[in-house]
């Protein structure tokens, strides 16, 4: 969720400045861009080179700056502009009322003040400063511009009472920044199961009827539903893919019977299911228990029908959004409606062989998205991640909350 996020910290005079090394540093390792713009007071409890040094850019806190006898100025709208989150932590009471009022006589609230981002606060303070009403009524008026605020939490504060005041711990702030990052999101709340890669079906223990399917597809439109907020169920065959996004749960299998059974076993509390896998049709019908040894010069293994994963689940579904996919080399369009309406599909995403660059094994594809309303959506050659992009985007078009 924080990768390649545009972060604004500001840091403002309270002791648990002091945290924002360690915040700062696991931001940067979940991903994140940062910059850091302090209130003169912070510097007092936290070094700004030991920031600048962890978020791997210059800290900023004042409007000018002079180096080597010429002046420069920190541009705030700039720096505002920048931002994709502005996070203000530690939150002084100080700074929260003056945010809430407008005031603007540090660079720190001038960002603020010119940030169109979500702008997040984790307020940190003495019990009483945190209970006082002028301290809330900053808070809500922050809330009712749209801003969050990270609850503080209760424990021993610096003055030696204990009570509510304490800055949220930085694991809780980058939590708290990743669920609401997560729950903007088109997909937020959706589960997406997606089938990828090709099947095998064994022969004997050494051999398999396969196909030259690599999974890229599948795996990029997993990825992408992740990166939309989805929680992803990737139901794969024997790739050599890997998946490092938590958000994607990858069941691995081998045989089209072993696909259908693991789809089946999630599908009822799916919002979507798109069958990316290349299923084989057909298996042998008694795999051998030992390596089959030659004999003569022919020999015959007798095929029996696989289950047709998305055209089974297409007779079961309640309600899930169910995409398939046909790879054609004659009457594409043709073919790919009727499998979309044979399947009980609401969707089907038509790659055809004819197309240079489209289909198995490479990183680019070129398809045509067709709902069930015979809506027709072609789409350039592009790699798979941009088609994964675009398909998802047609499909949450077409969702009914
Ligand atoms: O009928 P055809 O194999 O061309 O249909 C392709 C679509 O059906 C793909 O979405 C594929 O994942 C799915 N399929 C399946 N189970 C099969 C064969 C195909 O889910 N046994």
């Amino acid at each position: 969720m924080l990768v390649s996020k545009r972060i604004l910290l500001g840091i403002t005079g309270g002791i648990a400045a002091y945290k924002t090394t360690f915040l700062t540093r696991l931001l940067i390792q979940a991903g994140a861009e940062v910059r850091i713009v302090m209130t003169p007071a912070s510097a007092d409890f936290v070094s700004p080179l030991t920031l600048a040094t962890l978020s791997k850019n210059e800290v900023l806190s004042s409007f000018v700056r002079e180096e080597d006898g010429t002046v420069d100025w920190n541009n705030h709208v700039e720096l505002g502009l920048w931002a994709d989150l502005m996070l203000i932590a530690p939150a002084t009471a100080n700074t929260l009322s003056r945010m809430a009022s407008g005031a603007c006589d540090n660079l720190l609230l001038a960002c603020y003040l010119s940030a169109k981002c979500p702008v997040f606060v984790a307020p940190a303070m003495d019990l009483d400063m945190y209970k006082h009403p002028s301290t809330q009524k900053s808070l809500k008026t922050l809330m009712d511009y749209g801003n969050s605020v990270i609850p503080a939490e209760s424990g021993e504060l610096a003055s030696g009472l204990i009570g509510e005041g304490r800055m949220a711990e930085p694991e809780t702030i980058v939590a708290h920044l990743q669920a609401a990052l997560r729950a903007k999101q088109p997909f937020s709340g959706k589960k997406i199961l997606i089938t990828a890669g090709p099947t095998y079906e064994a022969i004997d223990p050494v051999r398999f009827i396969g196909n030259h399917s690599s999974g890229k597809m599948g795996y990029a439109l997993a990825e992408a539903a992740a990166a939309m907020g989805a929680e992803v169920i990737l139901v794969s065959g024997p790739t050599a893919l890997k998946i490092a996004d938590p958000q994607i749960r990858v069941i691995p299998v081998v045989s089209a019977v072993e696909m259908h059974t693991e789809s089946r076993r999630y599908f009822k509390e799916m919002d979507i299911v798109i069958g990316a896998a290349a299923v084989a049709d057909y298996r042998p019908e008694h795999p051998a228990s030992e390596k089959l040894k030659k004999t003569g010069d022919s020999m015959q293994i007798n095929l029996v029908r696989n289950p047709d994963i998305i055209a089974s689940l297409g007779r079961e579904k309640t309600g899930q959004f169910l995409v398939g996919f046909a790879l054609e080399t004659e009457n594409e369009l043709a073919y790919a409606k009727k499998k979309l309406k044979e399947k009980n599909l609401d969707a089907i995403v038509l790659n055809s062989l004819r197309d240079t660059g489209a289909g198995f094994g490479s990183d680019t594809n070129k398809v045509t998205f067709i709902d069930k309303n015979s809506e027709i959506t072609p789409f350039e050659l592009k790699t798979k991640a941009e088609v994964a992009t675009d398909l998802l985007h047609e499909i949450h078009k077409r969702l009914k909350d």
